[in-house]
């Protein structure tokens, strides 16, 4: 614990601990949620959509890293058994049941939406108050962004991709 980083954030040091060790959860079930579907997963594109997961976990669990040192920072404790990771969440873990990537994508884009929501709310809360933590969520906020561009992007392409293998079915069958 650093008593000085304590004192200088003029937030209420305990509704911020919450607040981080919540977003700390939802990494973690993140970081599960992207591990297990690349592992799954199966459907168009399978290969460069499994290392994109794999690449997300992996930032995922750097987020989950950057939080729980800021935690401690603060002399909090970042959450100590797993079974706390979805009473704490807020965002919520999204059970991959259909293994069909198309539908694994629709899933992660939601919860990357969540996680903006989320780093939104934590540098709204720091913003001139508490620099550190403001910097810490807005770099995790930067990230999220691009993941659920990431998704976005697949989907359109997934999309494009089928409006023209039905167009080319119905201009060989009129022939
Ligand atoms: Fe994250
Ligand atoms: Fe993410």
């Amino acid at each position: 614990m650093g008593n000085m980083a304590k004192e200088i954030t003029t937030l209420n040091n305990e509704q911020l601990l919450r607040v981080l060790n919540e977003a700390f959860a939802e990494e973690w079930l993140a970081y599960y949620q992207y591990w297990i579907g690349a592992k799954i997963m199966e459907g168009p594109m399978r290969a460069s959509i499994e290392s994109e997961f794999e690449e997300h976990a992996k930032e995922e669990l750097e987020h989950a890293h950057w939080l729980a040192e800021r935690i401690i920072q603060l002399g909090g404790t970042p959450i100590l058994n797993p079974i706390d990771w979805d009473k704490m969440a807020k965002c919520k873990y999204l059970t991959p049941e259909n293994p069909f990537n198309v539908e694994l994508l629709k899933q992660n884009l939601a919860s990357e939406r969540c996680a903006i929501k989320r780093y939104q709310q934590i540098c709204e809360m720091c913003h001139g108050k508490d620099f550190e933590t403001f910097e810490i969520s807005r770099k995790i906020l930067h990230e999220e962004l691009d993941h659920e561009q990431d998704w976005e992007d697949f989907l359109q392409d997934i999309e494009k991709q089928q409006e023209y293998a039905i167009e080319k079915i119905k201009s060989e069958t009129k022939q």
